[in-house]
């Protein structure tokens, strides 16, 4: 999209208020304000400007090499505890509070008359359904979830799960404002526990337990395994693309001819796995021993330096396609 249509999209959401602003809330500030909109932080926690202003300066060298104004970010950045207040006149809410339904669907319904009949309602929710949130709603044309990545600053997915009352509008527009932001929106066509990309991380997090509870491999050496095969070969293709190319020149017709008998066997033996206090403890005490031992800011800023070189390398090959 031209980034005169991206300014005009902007335009039409320039105030936002972010509800909840812990790990994640304080990351969409971050992704807001550095693209020129106006935040409002709704948040109880005695400390939160000072943990939101520390996360502020904290990403600034990740908005610097993605391109984006990194300083004085704070000037558009207000924090207001009461409600009613912090969401008056706002185009835009992104939710970002406790995972808990009873929460959301009283939120929801307070904020319901509070707000303009154009704000869109977002929620970051890895959990809880729109169709859900929005129960106590008279009108949830307008609520959906934009399930984001941590960190949301960083990490181009968002999954756009509208409920079964949003408008098809109200998604379109969701797509527009995140697409503006420079994320990667995904609708998914139906509401499901887990989402997408949750419930993929689910499935590799059993086998990963699963493998080393059996003692196959230790903590660090299954994360090496990842980041050095599928971690990497994922970066660039997902599992339906890769084994496309891995089932030669006919591609997947000719991958499940070969594998998709044996594939379908393997898929109906589920490991047994009991992640119980007994294998966390294996896996925090592996952990403990190797990767574990390194501060969590710094780990978070290598990982950033090292997706930020992943993206503008893709960005590079793909600019020549
Ligand atoms: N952490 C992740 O990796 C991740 C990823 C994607 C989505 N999410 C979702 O984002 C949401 C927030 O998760 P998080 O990890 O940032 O949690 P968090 O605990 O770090 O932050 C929650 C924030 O909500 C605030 N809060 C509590 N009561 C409130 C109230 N009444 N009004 C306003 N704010 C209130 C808390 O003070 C806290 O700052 C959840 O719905 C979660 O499912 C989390």
């Amino acid at each position: 999209m031209a980034s005169s249509d991206n300014a005009a999209i902007l335009d039409r959401y320039r105030n936002t208020c972010v509800i909840g602003a812990g790990v994640i809330g304080a990351s969409w500030a971050a992704l807001f304000l550095a693209h020129g909109l106006e935040v409002v932080i709704n948040d109880p926690q005695p400390d939160i400007e000072r943990n939101v202003k520390a996360l502020l300066e904290q990403a600034a060298p990740t908005l610097e090499a993605l391109g984006l104004p990194h300083q004085g970010l704070d000037a558009r950045l207000r924090f207001e505890p009461d409600l009613q207040r912090a969401v008056a006149g706002v185009d835009l809410v992104q939710e970002n509070g406790p995972e808990n339904p009873e929460w959301k669907q009283k939120l929801w319904e307070r904020i319901e008359p509070l707000v303009p009949g154009h704000a869109l309602l977002l929620s970051s929710s890895s959990a809880r359904p729109a169709t859900e949130q929005g129960k106590l709603m008279k009108d949830a044309s307008r609520l959906l979830v934009g399930h984001p990545f941590n960190p949301p600053h960083l990490i181009p997915l968002v999954e756009v799960v509208p409920g079964e009352r949003t408008a098809a509008e109200a998604t379109a527009d969701a797509v527009a404002f995140y697409e503006a932001l420079g994320k990667v929106p995904r609708v998914l066509k139906k509401e499901i526990q887990g989402f997408v990309a949750n419930r993929l991380q689910r499935a590799i997090m059993r086998e990963s337990c699963y493998l080393v509870q059996e003692g196959v491999v230790t903590v660090d050496e299954l994360d090496d395994i990842v980041t050095s095969s599928i971690g990497l070969r994922w970066a660039v293709n997902g599992p339906f693309s890769s084994f496309h190319m891995g089932g030669g020149p006919k591609g997947l017709e000719s991958f499940f001819q070969h594998l998709g008998k044996n594939m379908a066997k393997s898929f109906k033996v589920v490991p047994d796995v009991d992640l119980d206090e007994k294998l966390q403890r294996v896996i925090i005490d592996q952990a403990a021993a190797s990767f574990g031992q390194e501060p969590i800011p710094r780990m978070e800023r290598k990982r950033d330096d090292a997706q930020i070189a992943i993206l503008h390398a893709l960005a590079r090959v793909r600019a020549k396609d």
